[in-house]
């Protein structure tokens, strides 16, 4: 009997097996009339498919419409596996199939937009190609988005959203086994829910609305509707002209708010074990992908500590100065500041994994809480991988009537508003959460260079398609 077989699982424990795996047409390669070779491709993987004429099973036409068979082309490929003398250049998989049969299901067109192994090169690869004289194309970010559903059949990029996947399905995991109820917030909102005027704004039936930039005040709400600890994985809006390696008009929000029985440390103790967890499970489950994605991207392993450290603002902001870099005391870190810290903080402790807590009050929303001992300062923090912040997360002010002088003191119309404060009026645990941006983890976690490559269709200030 033929057996439907994965590429990725073609191994030689299968040898003398037959068969049957579907994929792309990746090349063809004819060595005469009588032998040809197809790389066929599935999620990533590839394996060499060797046709060779022999009389009653392989014919001269066979080999002939394999060979014209347009690349990226869906095939059926019917064989017996073969374990080659020598090691395959070319292909994933380090056996062959002796090629029976092979039906094309689905045609590509012949000149395609991408050239998948042109797309799949890394930067070092293709230097040493072109230096080599080889003809190839760089294939460009703005070619590959215009293009993405080629794209996308890179082995990089089927691992980046394999593990992007992973990571939700680990947050979620370890939410779930904390006590913590999955939750949706609407994301049609009657006014912003960070303040700001980054939203997308409009008509919802006569009144205006906007897209939610956060689950912030719904989350928040759920915590008055007495569910104690919720998460939601959701589509988050920003408007704002960001056009960055690290913003995206919409991304996908990991959200997290609970009780808090007597510090804001309860919240930065999840952030802390979630994360561990998250790294630990990631590097145990996602090797494959995390080997394809290093192929292409070369990265080295996030370095994190089993306990998470935890510096104060104030103790960056003396890190920095130590450094010879003069930050506001009293403002927030830029881009660079950030990085600069990332190193210092690397250097000094061993870690790309961190957690800055105490801000000042200025630099925090609206619903941040302050410190109750020094109101220049919140019960507030961001949390970095490799010097770009991933989370940022507080304790929020859940008394009404100081919700709505804070509101007030950071230009917002508490009118807009009103609903949610009022939540508070009928008694209000001490609370607080955090939002993590699932797309910045992928990215940072695997090293790589800007968020469209984490995102499957980006949306920034110039792109709305595909
Ligand atoms: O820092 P942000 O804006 O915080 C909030 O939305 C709060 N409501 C969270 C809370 O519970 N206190 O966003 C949270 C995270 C950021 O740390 C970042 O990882 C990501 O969301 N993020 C973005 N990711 C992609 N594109 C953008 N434009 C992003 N803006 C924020």
């Amino acid at each position: 009997g033929r057996e439907w077989t994965e590429v990725g699982s073609l191994a030689e424990g299968l040898e003398g097996r037959t068969v049957l795996v579907r994929g792309r047409a990746q090349t063809v390669r004819a060595v005469s009339k009588k032998m040809a070779f197809l790389i066929v491709r599935e999620k990533g993987f590839t394996v060499q498919c060797v046709l060779s004429v022999s009389p009653d099973v392989v014919s001269l036409g066979m080999v002939k419409f394999t060979t014209g068979l347009s690349r990226e082309s869906y095939v059926d490929v019917e064989g017996t596996v073969s374990v080659p003398n020598s090691p395959i250049k070319g292909a994933s998989q380090q056996v062959e199939i002796q090629v029976r049969k092979v039906y094309c299901i689905s045609k590509a067109v012949p000149a395609l937009p991408i050239n998948i192994e042109d797309a799949a090169r890394s930067e070092l690869e293709i230097d040493k190609a072109l230096q080599a004289g080889e003809q190839l194309v760089r294939v460009n970010q703005d070619t590959r988005l215009n293009f993405r559903v080629l794209d996308l059949r890179t082995p990089s990029n089927q691992g980046i959203f394999r593990v992007q996947c992973q990571v939700e399905n680990i947050f979620r995991q370890f939410l779930l086994s904390e006590g913590f109820v999955g939750i949706h917030t609407p994301k049609l909102i009657a006014g912003s829910s960070e303040g700001g005027s980054a939203v997308f704004r409009l008509d919802y039936k006569g009144q205006p609305a906007c897209l939610a930039q956060s689950p912030q005040l719904h989350k928040q709400m759920a915590i008055c509707g007495d569910f104690g600890r919720v998460f939601e994985v959701g589509p988050v809006f920003r408007a704002e002209d960001s056009f960055t390696h690290r913003h995206l008009c919409e991304f996908t929000g990991l959200d997290v708010e609970m009780e808090i029985k007597e510090h804001y440390s309860e919240v930065m103790d999840i952030v802390d074990r979630l994360f561990v967890e998250l790294f630990d499970r990631l590097n145990e489950r996602c090797q494959k992908e995390l080997e394809a994605i290093g192929k292409q991207y070369p990265f080295e392993p996030l370095k994190y500590l089993r306990k998470t450290l935890r510096l104060t603002f104030q103790e960056g902001v003396q890190l920095l100065k130590e450094a010879g870099i003069e930050i506001d005391p009293l403002g927030d870190l830029n881009t660079e500041s950030e990085r600069k810290l990332g190193q210092l903080v690397l250097e000094k402790y061993g870690t790309e994994f961190y957690i800055l807590h105490h801000y000042p009050l200025a630099v925090r929303p609206f619903y941040t809480m302050p410190c109750s001992d020094d109101p220049t300062y919140s019960n507030s923090f961001d949390v970095f991988i490799r010097g770009e912040e991933i989370i940022s997360g507080a304790q929020r002010v859940h008394l009404p009537d100081f919700l709505a002088t804070r509101a007030e003191a950071c230009g917002i119309d508490v009118k807009t508003i009103s609903t949610y404060v009022d939540s508070f009026r009928y008694g209000a645990p001490p609370h607080g959460g955090f939002g993590v941006g699932l797309e910045r983890v992928v990215m940072l976690f695997c090293a790589l260079n800007n968020i469209r490559k984490t995102s499957l269709f980006p949306r920034d200030p110039l792109r709305i398609a595909p």
